[in-house]
């Protein structure tokens, strides 16, 4: 009896172990990110013909990732370190803006859903929006490599 309550718990802690990956999850998360923002890309750069439904697939999948950024779930203390991450230590150092920028990221894509583009010049200005959030939270919260 012990042994199996034993056998049941060192199962349990391998499986949360193998969920409680922050690093993991969170460059999952932006792999994501970049899917999204690279399935429009081609329509913003007029290589490809605007289409509502992929756009809106894209915009609605960055807006749920945004909500997904929840820096105490996936940037918990002492994630800083223990993997092949590039989070910068700005992130640990200036939480309030770290949040700041991810609550910009979440009100840019939420406002890019709400605005559905119809048209090429509309999702330019939403495209354009939402990347600078990529780019300014990169620049501050992220160590460039090599
Ligand atoms: C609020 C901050 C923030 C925003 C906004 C943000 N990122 Fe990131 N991104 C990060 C951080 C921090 C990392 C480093 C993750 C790590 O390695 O721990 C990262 C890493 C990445 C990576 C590399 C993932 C990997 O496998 O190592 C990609 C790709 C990426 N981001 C794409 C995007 C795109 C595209 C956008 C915009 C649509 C975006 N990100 C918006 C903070 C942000």
């Amino acid at each position: 009896m012990k042994n199996i309550l034993l056998a049941a718990c060192s199962l349990a802690i391998a499986t949360s172990a193998a969920f409680a990956d922050p690093i993991a999850d969170r460059q999952a998360l932006m792999k994501a990110n970049g899917k999204a923002l690279g399935s429009i890309a081609p329509i913003v750069k007029g290589e490809k013909d605007f289409d509502a439904a992929l756009v809106m697939d894209a915009l609605t999948k960055l807006a749920e990732d945004a909500q997904k950024m929840d820096p105490a779930v996936l940037w918990p203390a002492g994630s800083d370190t223990g993997g092949d991450t590039t989070s910068a230590p700005a992130i640990w150092d200036d939480p309030a803006a770290f949040q700041a920028a991810i609550d910009k990221f979440q009100a840019d894509t939420a406002a890019a859903v709400a605005a559905a583009p119809a048209d090429v010049e509309a999702l330019k200005v939403q495209f354009g929006a939402i990347a600078s959030n990529c780019g300014s939270c990169h620049e501050k919260f992220r160590i460039k490599k090599g």
